[in-house]
């Protein structure tokens, strides 16, 4: 997500703090920053958009000095704004934090700090940093650090320095990575080993809850009462672009391994599971105005279409609100009927997708009420609709969806708690969706434990020239995506089907060579998908299921099984769908083909 960097030593901080930020780049962002200290100066610049901004600025009135810190910003809390972007300072300007991550109880330190008279400047979770420390700052920078993230909740990767305490950089994780390095030529911070190799590959990788005092010529790490650690020093072998895959061979393979942290992101400070209810903060301007909503229209394109497809049975079936879902490009051509009665939903990874700008553009011509559920922060989907919930789950940067979209399951779950409980859903039903939501993160890496074995299914099935996907119910949606997930990835032609529709017509294509992904956890709709994946054996065709660990019996009629864990129904595609990225990735990566970027294909696409 966001990139820290820092720098203490001998040489001029300003090009290597710029240098790191331009290597920590790839991982997208919204707003940079850096603050130099030089003698008795304090250099501090800030700017909104890419980096060239920031080095303009900085050309402007350029500045030197032997310590600094920088960050690139990608927003979470608080909109794309110059006072948003880090660094962030003191009431004083001497204490300069730089954060990734997310301080859970922000909210209620700043009101205690506001209280003692501490001013802020910003909208951002991040600010309580410094002034927290500057309220415990005694002359150690270490110390009043420690202090502070004893009371922080939440996540962060950051790094500190103080004016008053100017030889050291402080730097502190706490489930988002950092990584230090002390050479010949300083010591340096920063979150992304990727921005420090090519001043060393030996780094030093803090874990959660360490905190690293980092010199020009040394460094010591503690625990976070002070009590020393040993660290081992790692040396990489990774080339650049290795590092900024974090070893992966393809950011694809990355972002899907990444799921248990991106659906986590997703949900974090969301979910109130004793009250059986939701908070998303971006949509309490419109809380009112929801109770009266009667029906929702959901418009997407691609992998988002199918998270909105989910979405509808979620809708329908929890929160009892009609939902329709349309293609954003189809949309338009519909003349649709605009009402008060209906919320229009846009969901879009990259919010500048040009069919879905349009159709939400068209909504707002007519009066409609727009929620957005988009990724990038800031992005014009984000800006042009009434309120939101933004998906929280970092760059996604391999052309095929594939974490975004399980964060979209995610934030519609929790959108559908968020109305169900509005509506019909009763408190027992809010808590036991609010649980299985919870316990999703953990369930995740035992699907990813499996991958061994999903390659070896790859092997065996890369020859195939056409594949059927088929689901029912709330798998769907999953079929559909799974056979978008294989078509863009390894190039081979694949259908998604409701299985029910089989028989009118697909199950003609069915022989020995024409293999079909079937997706039958055990579900209310189960024995029916057991009866289509035996019209499909009775036709010689192959079967994969993708079912729930514990059925022995679907290897009776399967030829190959895919475990999931179990979960409830409505959660199941943010499960289902991970073995079937997998699949499409070791197929189009078996196939040689640059699976992070396809051919014929954009990241975003910003033309209609
Ligand atoms: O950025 P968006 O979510 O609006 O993008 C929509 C589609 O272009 C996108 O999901 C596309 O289908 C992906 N390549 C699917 O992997």
């Amino acid at each position: 997500m966001c990139g820290i960097i820092g720098y203490i030593g001998k040489e001029n901080a300003t090009p290597l703090l710029f240098e790191g930020l331009r290597r920590e780049s790839y991982r997208g962002y919204d707003s940079s920053g850096i603050v130099v200290f030089e003698e008795q100066a304090t250099h501090y610049v800030r700017a909104v958009g890419k980096l060239e901004k920031l080095e303009e600025k900085f050309a402007n009135n350029p500045f030197s000095g032997n310590i600094g810190v920088g960050h690139s910003r990608w927003a979470t809390h608080g909109n794309v704004t110059e006072a948003n972007a880090h660094p962030h300072a003191d009431c004083k300007q001497n204490i300069f934090v730089v954060h990734n991550g997310i301080i859970e109880n922000y909210a209620a330190l700043k009101e205690k700090l506001e209280k003692k008279g501490h001013r802020f400047t910003s909208q951002t979770d991040t600010e309580v940093l410094p002034h927290l420390i500057e309220h415990f700052f005694k002359g150690n920078l270490e110390e009043a650090v420690q202090k502070t993230l004893q009371l922080v909740k939440g996540t962060y990767g950051l790094a500190v320095i103080a004016k008053e305490d100017p030889e050291k950089i402080v730097a502190a994780r706490l489930s988002s990575p950092l990584v230090i390095s002390v050479n010949s030529g300083g010591g340096f911070v920063a979150s992304d080993p990727a921005a420090l190799l090519s001043h060393s590959n030996k780094m030093i990788f803090l874990d959660d809850k360490e905190i690293a005092v980092v010199q020009s010529d040394n460094f010591r790490v503690t625990d976070m009462y002070n009590k020393p650690k040993e660290k081992e020093i790692v040396e990489l072998e990774w080339t650049l672009e290795e590092a900024q895959k974090g070893g992966y061979p393809y950011f694809m393979l990355k972002e899907i391994i990444e799921q248990s942290e991106s659906v986590k992101n997703s949900m974090r400070g969301r979910i109130l599971t004793e009250e059986g209810r939701a908070k998303l903060g971006g949509l309490q301007q419109v809380e009112k105005q929801l109770r009266d909503i009667k029906r929702l229209n959901i418009i997407a394109c691609g992998t988002s279409y199918h998270a909105g497809l989910v979405g509808e049975y979620m809708l329908e079936e929890y929160a009892g609100i009609p939902t329709d879902v349309d293609f954003a490009s189809e949309f338009r051509y519909r003349k649709p009927i605009i009402d008060k009665e209906t919320a229009f939903v846009f969901i879009s990874q990259s919010g500048e997708t040009a069919d879905t700008l349009a159709a939400l553009k068209e909504v707002k011509e007519k009066g409609g009420l727009t929620l957005g559920i988009v990724n990038v922060v800031g992005s014009s989907i984000a800006r042009e609709t009434d309120a939101g919930a933004y998906n929280h789950a970092g760059p996604e940067i391999g052309v095929a969806s594939t974490k975004a979209f399980t964060s979209q399951l995610t934030v519609l779950s929790l959108l559908c708690l968020f109305l169900g409980r509005q509506r019909q859903m009763s408190l027992v039903m809010g808590q036991r969706i609010a649980k299985e939501l919870a316990r999703i993160p953990e369930l995740i890496p035992q699907i990813l434990s499996g991958a061994d074995n999903i390659e070896k299914l790859a092997q065996k099935y890369r020859d195939a020239r056409n594949f059927l996907y088929v689901g029912r119910k709330y798998n769907y949606p999953v079929a559909l995506e799974g056979a978008l997930k294989l078509k863009e990835i390894s190039y081979i032609h694949a259908e998604g089907y409701g299985a029910g529709e089989m028989k009118h017509g697909p199950i003609a294509l069915i022989d020995e060579n024409f293999p079909t992904i079937a997706l039958c956890p055990s579900d209310s709709v189960y024995e029916k998908m057991v009866s289509n994946i035996q019209e499909i054996k009775a036709r010689n065709g192959k079967v994969i299921a993708i079912a729930t660990e514990g059925n022995e019996d679907i290897r009776k009629i399967a030829d190959d099984v895919i475990y999931i864990p179990k979960i409830f129904e409505m959660l199941t595609p943010i499960l289902t769908t991970i073995p079937l990225q997998l699949f499409a990735y070791y197929i189009g990566v078996l196939k040689g083909n640059d699976v992070d970027k396809p051919r014929n294909l954009a990241k975003s696409v910003t033309v209609e």
